[in-house]
């Protein structure tokens, strides 16, 4: 992971025309330029190509992420996107995310695949886990730290908590620690220090890039 800290991901989820992802990018783009950190920015998988085609065109310096992988490779598994299909286009890829946990029953052993396949194909996982008793797959170097009760709900988890959890992660292996859940401009730049690497920010705050520029902005 050579990217520069902080790590400020944006998770689009199920959201969004071609025409709004186009109009993300181009609103976000020009804080990069000023923005020391990273932007990872996450939509759907459709708008992966056009992001990316975009991205480039633009020189803009958004990485692209996919907001999950398949835990199967290239095959007869309808539906599914292997990793391998959009290595040429993404940077990361979030995996084990509440939401998948919850609505689609991912669990070890299939995140331990998930991970297993994006990196096998240099794609970056960003590995969600609940609290710091979260099994974490190997080899993963980051991990964003998303409480269920903060996700959506304008609740975010103390501080105090946070750092802890996040000293907790940090003691098990070497890694780059997010956290995700009702990040807003408000609070961004006192949970995004030391020891927490990063943010990751879901629909509450991501949907407008407005609000998305104006927490990028509050860590400047
Ligand atoms: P939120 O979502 O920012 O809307 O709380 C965070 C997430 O789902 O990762």
């Amino acid at each position: 992971m050579n990217e520069a800290l902080p790590l400020v991901v944006a998770n689009l989820k199920a959201n969004k025309s071609w025409q709004e992802v186009s109009t993300w990018i181009d609103t976000v783009s020009p804080v990069c330029n000023t923005f020391t950190g990273t932007i990872i920015f996450c939509p759907s998988h459709p708008f992966l190509t056009s992001s990316a085609q975009k991205i480039k065109s633009t020189n803009s310096k958004i990485k692209l992420g996919a907001q999950d992988v398949s835990c199967f490779e290239q095959g007869a598994y309808t539906g599914e996107v292997a990793a391998s299909q959009i290595a040429d286009l993404v940077s990361f890829a979030i995996v084990g995310h509440s939401e998948r946990r919850q609505n689609f029953n991912e669990e070890w052993p299939i995140l331990q695949k998930k991970v297993a396949n994006a990196q096998a194909v240099g794609i970056e996982p960003i590995f969600c886990v609940q609290n710091d008793e979260t099994p974490i797959a190997q080899n993963v170097k980051v991990i964003a730290y998303e409480p269920t009760f903060a996700i959506g709900t304008g609740q975010t988890d103390s501080i105090e908590n946070i750092t802890k959890v996040a000293q907790n992660l940090k003691q098990k292996g070497d890694y780059i620690v997010l956290y995700g859940g009702s990040v807003s401009k408000e609070n961004a730049k006192s949970i995004a220090n030391d020891p927490v690497d990063g943010i990751l920010v879901g629909a509450t705050n991501s949907l407008d890039p407005q609000k998305f520029m104006e927490i990028v902005n509050s860590l400047l």
